[in-house]
């Protein structure tokens, strides 16, 4: 629910509301806001199918359009569960986006996923493949999983931490020649990696970017030159990781925060907890400002959080819509 006086707009098309005003940009493609779905994948821990369907649910209730995946994601697991729970809605209503460059393929099994992050069987595991053939058949097999026709987003994901030299030399060419093809609407890359999201850019083949926690409340090293290129080159960007993966989701910073899917250094929580003194002063919370902060750039046309449940996705609902001041805004900048 909408806080009182706030109108709810996960869109950021209305310039009457906050999250509208806060989106400076250049004519919009994507939406403000969008439900990633790393969480459904069992990151970190088990999220029931409860769980998940709560959050899908008042995710699409709440008016957001816009659902991320990948086959990273608990190796399959949350491509399967957000394509079940996406099918009970026209496909034409909502963009969907997943990831390739990394094939699944079977397990060895009886073990668990834990260290690569998830909660799930290892009855899969992950190659990587950046080939031609292979970014096809990931595409392919996303589809299967997903249980729909297309996507209209598809990221090359990672591409710093695999074959990279075959990222740029087959994998981007491949991806481009499905858009030609009229597979896919949009080709994108996926990374923390700046210069390998800048490289990607001045390819000239990129629409979109998913920026992860190199553009936040935290940390802005995308400022320097990754986001004037997207300005310059017409690239939308989609900031993920807004909370730098945990430290800035809570009003109050916990010592056991989270910080790039680890326990996070002092230093970070020292800033963390500045920011959320500063905000508190203000009458806002941490979080509202990790979530409008990246907006702000008028290269950015969308945040895209990591939610597990329909509680989590009522409360970013309601901070992407709250009023920030603007001298709050001017004390973070200055
Ligand atoms: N390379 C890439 O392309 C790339 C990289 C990273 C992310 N992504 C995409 O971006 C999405 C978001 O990234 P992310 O998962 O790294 O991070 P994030 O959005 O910075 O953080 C997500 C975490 O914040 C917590 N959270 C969210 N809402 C909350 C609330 N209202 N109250 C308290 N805690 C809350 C959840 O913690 P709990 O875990 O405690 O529930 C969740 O796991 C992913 O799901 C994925 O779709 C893409």
């Amino acid at each position: 629910m909408a806080p009182r006086g706030a109108r709810s707009d996960p869109t950021g098309d209305d310039p009457q509301t906050a999250l509208g005003r806060r989106r400076r940009r250049i004519p919009q493609r994507l939406p403000a806001l969008g439900f990633g779905a790393a969480q459904l994948g069992n990151l970190y821990r088990v999220t029931t199918d409860e769980e998940a369907r709560g959050a899908v649910e008042a995710a699409w209730d709440g008016g957001i359009r816009l659902f991320d995946t990948a086959p990273h994601y608990g190796v399959g697991t949350s491509e399967r569960r957000l394509g079940a729970l996406l099918a009970a809605h026209p496909r034409e209503e909502y963009l969907l986006s997943t990831k390739v460059g990394r094939l699944l393929v079977p397990g060895p099994g009886g073990g668990d996923d834990t260290a690569h992050g998830f909660s799930v069987p290892d009855t899969r595991r992950r190659v990587w493949d950046m080939s031609a053939e292979g970014i096809r058949r990931s595409h392919a097999e996303s589809l299967e999983r997903l249980g729909v026709d297309r996507v209209d987003v598809l990221y090359l994901h990672d591409p710093e931490e695999g074959p990279t030299e075959q990222a740029f030399a087959e994998a981007l060419p491949t991806l481009a020649a499905m858009r030609e093809e009229g597979l896919i609407s949009h080709v994108g890359v996926g990374s923390k990696d700046v210069g390998v999201l800048l490289r990607a850019v001045r390819t000239g083949e990129l629409d979109v970017i998913m920026l992860s926690g190199r553009y936040t409340l935290l940390e802005q090293p995308a400022a320097e030159q990754l986001l004037p290129a997207c300005l310059e080159r017409g690239v939308e960007v989609v900031a993920v990781s807004v909370f730098n993966s945990g430290i800035l989701s809570r009003p109050e910073v916990p010592e056991d925060a989270m910080y790039e899917y680890a326990g996070a250094p002092s230093e970070l929580l020292e800033r963390a907890r500045a920011l959320a003194a500063l905000a508190a002063e203000h009458g806002v919370e941490l979080p509202d400002l990790a979530v409008g902060y990246p907006l702000r750039h008028p290269a950015v046309s969308s945040v895209v959080l990591g939610m597990r449940t329909a509680d989590q996705v009522r409360q970013n609902l309601e901070r992407a819509a709250r009023e920030i001041p603007e001298e709050l805004w001017d004390q973070i900048d200055a």
